[in-house]
């Protein structure tokens, strides 16, 4: 049976999305130990850089293991990672996936999470043949919700205390796109 490629290597103008690897981990312990970065995701501000260590562990098995994980994205210019997207699940028999981003702060608002964000939509839709692909934000975090707005995802709803995120009870706005709204 053939094997999927969830995190093939992907290319755009400015970005690379790439397989994470060990050395990357300096880079990702610059963004996930910045406060501002990790105010408004599920997992917590690293403290220290086993827990980036750790991360890259778990990302590194789930490719040993064939499963969906994360790229880090990878500034062309410098060959510097600058953050990290992919998928927090595919479900291949709904044809349906769920993604999640990151970016470290001196990145922001230059476009580049909507960059990273539409090579992972062309490669769900025309290589994993997906149907639907969704994505969640807390619902005070406008610029993650301007992305899914800016690569074409439509406002499903307000899933109200949707997590438990360092103690307090999260609303998550729900957004999705689906294949047939969807243009490469
Ligand atoms: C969310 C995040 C990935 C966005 O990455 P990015 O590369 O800056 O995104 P883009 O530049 O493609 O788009 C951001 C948009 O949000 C807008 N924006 C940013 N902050 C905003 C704010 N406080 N209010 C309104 N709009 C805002 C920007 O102006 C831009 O829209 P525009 O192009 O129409 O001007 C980045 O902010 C980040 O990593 N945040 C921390 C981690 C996080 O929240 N991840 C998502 C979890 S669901």
């Amino acid at each position: 049976m053939e094997v999927t490629d969830f995190n093939k290597q992907l290319e755009s103008n400015r970005l690379q999305l790439s397989r994470i690897t060990p050395d990357d981990v300096d880079d990702i312990f610059e963004y996930a130990s910045d406060y501002e970065v990790s105010r408004f995701t599920s997992w917590v501000q690293h403290q220290t850089i086993d827990h980036s260590h750790s991360f890259v562990n778990v990302v590194r098995q789930k490719y040993d293991n064939n499963q969906p994980s994360d790229w880090g994205i990878i500034d062309k210019v410098t060959n510097k990672l600058i953050g990290a997207c992919g998928w927090v699940y595919v479900n291949e028999n709904h044809r349906r996936a769920e993604i999640g981003y990151v970016l470290s702060r001196s990145y922001w608002n230059l476009g580049y999470m909507s960059e990273a964000v539409t090579m992972i939509l062309q490669f769900g839709f025309q290589d994993l043949n997906l149907n639907r692909i969704e994505a969640r934000c807390f619902a005070e975090n406008t610029a993650s919700e301007r992305v899914m707005q800016k690569v074409g995802l439509q406002y499903e709803g307000l899933l109200r205390e949707q997590m438990l995120v360092k103690g307090n009870l999260i609303d998550l706005k729900m957004y999705s796109i689906l294949k047939r709204e969807w243009q490469s």
